[in-house]
C-alpha cells in the first residue's frame, strides 16, 4: 500500500523539477540567442512556459488532494548558481535538455505515475499523466531542432503554439483538439517572447 504522503513529496519533487526546467530553458534561450540561433531560443523559451503549466497542474493537485493551500517557496529551493554554471553551446543545451526531458518521462513520471494508483490521487495520477506526455512532445522537437543544427539546416521561423492546460507544444498550427489532453483549439495560445 503506497501512503498518500509519497504521492504529495513526489508531486513536489515534480514541481522542483520543472522549476529548475523553467530557469534552466530561459537561460538556454538567452544563449541561443546571443549565438545567433533565434529559433532555437524561441523554442527553449516557449517550452519553459510549458514547463510552468506543468507547476501549476501539480500544485493544484497538491492543494485538492489535502484540502489545503500551498506555498511553493515553502519546498522549492533553487540554486540559480548551480543551474547558471550548466549552460553551455546552444548544441550541449539541446542535449542536455533532450537527456532531462528523457528523465522525467522515462523514469520520473513514469515511477511517479505508478505510486498515484490510488482512489483519493487520481488527481496526481492525472497531472503526472499529462506533464509525461508533454515531455515527449519537448523532447521530440528538442531531437528535431538538434538534427537541423548539426545538419547545418535552416531552421523555419514557425509560430509555436502551447496548450495552456497540458504543456503540449505543436509547431506552425495548433491543432483542433489537443491530444493529450483533448482541449479544443482555443486552449492553445501561441508563444509570444
Ligand atoms: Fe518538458
Ligand atoms: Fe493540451
Amino acid at each position: 500500500m503506497i501512503l498518500l504522503s509519497v504521492v504529495i513529496e513526489n508531486l513536489k519533487e515534480a514541481i522542483i523539477g520543472e522549476s529548475t526546467a523553467v530557469i534552466k530553458y530561459r537561460l538556454f534561450a538567452e544563449k541561443a540567442a546571443k549565438e545567433g540561433f533565434n529559433e532555437i531560443s524561441k523554442l527553449f523559451n516557449a517550452i519553459s512556459t510549458a514547463e510552468a503549466i506543468h507547476i501549476k497542474n501539480h500544485l493544484k493537485a497538491i492543494e485538492k488532494i489535502t484540502y489545503s493551500t500551498t506555498d511553493l517557496n515553502s519546498f522549492v529551493k533553487i540554486d540559480q548558481n548551480k543551474i547558471r554554471n550548466s549552460v553551455e553551446g546552444t548544441r550541449e543545451n539541446l542535449i542536455q535538455a533532450i537527456s532531462g526531458e528523457t528523465f522525467e518521462f522515462k523514469k520520473m513520471y513514469k515511477a511517479f505515475l505508478k505510486t498515484a494508483k490510488r482512489n483519493d490521487t487520481y488527481l496526481a495520477e492525472f497531472s503526472f499523466n499529462l506533464a509525461r506526455n508533454a515531455e515527449i512532445v519537448h523532447n521530440k522537437l528538442f531531437i528535431k531542432y538538434l538534427k537541423k543544427l548539426d545538419n547545418n539546416e535552416k531552421i523555419k521561423d514557425l509560430d509555436i503554439f502551447v496548450c495552456q492546460i497540458c504543456g503540449n507544444v505543436e509547431l506552425g498550427t495548433p491543432p483542433k483538439i489537443c491530444p493529450i489532453c483533448e482541449h479544443e483549439q482555443i486552449f492553445f495560445k501561441k508563444f509570444i517572447k
